[in-house]
């Protein structure tokens, strides 16, 4: 192994130094040091390409393809958002914050494996073999083949599969680890980036799955450097609220499959539950006939869930009353308020505002707008929507409806939990099929959500 020295670069310039500075002294900006390896191998030219002919290019349109061949994890929820499966020399990234379940998941995943792969290993900087035999017991029955070690300088962990030969390999996290001929402290630049490479190349080697963990700041960016994301195949993170029961799996990037697709799970006592019909659980868990309570179908990759969002609406007493909300953006909320208080003359500058999506899932882009005007409107005047009801459709400036993506889905979602009522853009009128027994009210601007909840 090439021995590796680090050096500090300026972002800004490329101003050298063998040590960090606050201002670059070439460029005079400030904080834009990093830390960054140099090896002192270089590349010989005296390689004879007609060795190895695997290093040759090749032209695309002969090349033969193999036949996709993804293992299944056995986890339907967790093979819905890798696209089918693990891919083989694939390396994942598992992000999340503390305590969301990353490690129950890993376990999860490998007592599947190591039942259909034989011995699959996990690695943990974090834990001690006790601690993770501690939390496996509470997973059900151990299987044979899934090997643990605590460990965290990379060179033993590299002995350790070389001789283990696992057909999977789990690190738990990549920020406890570091390797041996770097000086910088565990979870530094530096040492994610190299231990990630030299574990992506093990990967390759190897010809088997590598997934690793990785901790998100307060902030939600993943811990370390950005480029982390970009040298892996496949970013996944596990999110929701840590008090709600719901954990939400989302792709975000994935070289073999759709992102954007999401799985459910539930944090039980005996580890995460998949959860296959989510709009059912959260449906079920709907008080009757209280203002202030709406149903919205989402759609979050191909998959449709029905949520229920809340809003409340009371009298403040403070300067700047508050807004707050949970699963919603507090930026879109705020001017959602400005356009109902415009278009329906209605007023919520005396009066503080909370919005929540129950079940901890998080709602992103434009899908919940009519929604929580509606919300707002019923907990502001006190009036339930009737809970065979669900409203969906975009909001803009001037009051108009716009048309979501993917409404039949929507529709047929919610008529399948048993809506008999659905509010929506008119925009979206054309071409859909109205579910039996199921009225769709079409409407063009918010000043009609009045005549029809
Ligand atoms: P953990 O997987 O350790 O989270 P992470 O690796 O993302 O930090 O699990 C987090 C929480 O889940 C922890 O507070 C304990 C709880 N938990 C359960 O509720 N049930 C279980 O069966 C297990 C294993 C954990
Ligand atoms: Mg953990």
């Amino acid at each position: 192994m090439s021995k590796t020295k680090t050096i500090y670069i300026c972002q800004n310039c490329g101003y050298k130094s063998p040590k960090w500075l606050g201002k670059c002294p070439d460029c005079g900006s400030w904080n834009s040091l990093v830390e960054e390896i140099i090896s002192d191998s270089h590349i010989s030219s005296t390689i004879d390409l007609s060795l190895d002919k695997k290093i040759l290019p090749q032209e695309l349109a002969s090349l033969e393809t193999e036949s996709e061949d993804r293992i299944k994890t056995g986890i339907k929820e967790l093979d819905r958002v890798l696209g089918g499966g693990l891919v083989r020399s694939s390396t994942i990234l598992l992000a999340g914050e503390p305590g969301i379940g990353k490690s129950t998941l890993l376990l999860q995943m490998l007592f599947a494996l190591s039942k259909t792969l034989g011995n699959v290993l996990y690695i943990s900087g974090e834990e001690s073999v006790s601690q993770i035999k501690l939390r496996a017991i509470r997973l059900g029955k151990i299987p044979k083949g899934l090997w643990v070690v605590s460990e965290n300088q990379l060179e033993i962990i590299e002995a350790i599969i070389k001789k283990l030969s696992p057909s999977i390999i789990a690190i738990d996290s990549i920020q406890t680890m570091s390797v041996k001929d770097l000086n910088s402290a565990p979870g530094s630049i530096s040492q994610v980036r190299e231990s990630s490479s030299r574990l992506i190349k093990i990967a390759k080697d190897l010809n088997i799955p590598v997934i690793m963990v990785g901790h998100v700041t307060k902030g939600g960016e993943i811990a370390g450097p950005r480029v982390l994301e970009h040298m892996v195949d496949v970013v996944l993170y596990f999110e929701g609220e840590r008090y709600h029961a719901f954990r939400i799996l989302r792709g975000i990037k994935n070289r073999f499959g759709a992102t954007f697709e999401i799985g459910v799970f539930e944090m039980s006592d005996t580890g995460l539950k998949e959860v296959g019909n989510p709009s059912e659980i959260l449906m079920g868990a709907r008080e009757d006939n209280v203002s202030g309570s709406v149903i919205l179908p989402i759609v979050q990759g191909t998959r449709p869930i029905l949520v229920e969002i809340q809003a409340l609406v009371s009298p403040s007493h403070l300067t700047m009353p508050r807004r707050t909300t949970t699963g919603f953006d507090v930026n879109r909320l705020a001017m959602l308020l400005a356009v109902a208080e415009r278009h329906l003359r209605i007023v919520f500058y005396d009066a503080d505002v909370f919005i929540n999506v129950v079940g901890g899932i998080k709602i992103q882009g434009t899908e919940a707008d009519l929604a929580v005007i509606s919300a707002l409107i019923s907990s502001l005047k006190d009036v339930p929507i009737k809970k065979d009801t669900a409203i969906f459709g975009e909001v803009g400036l001037t009051g108009e409806i716009r048309a979501l993506s993917k409404t039949q889905l929507r529709i047929d979602e919610a008529s399948r939990i048993g809506i008999k009522r659905i509010i929506l853009p008119y925009a979206s009128s054309k071409g859909l099929k109205a579910p039996p027994n199921t009225e769709l009210v079409f409407i063009r601007h918010i000043k009609e959500l009045r005549r029809v909840i």
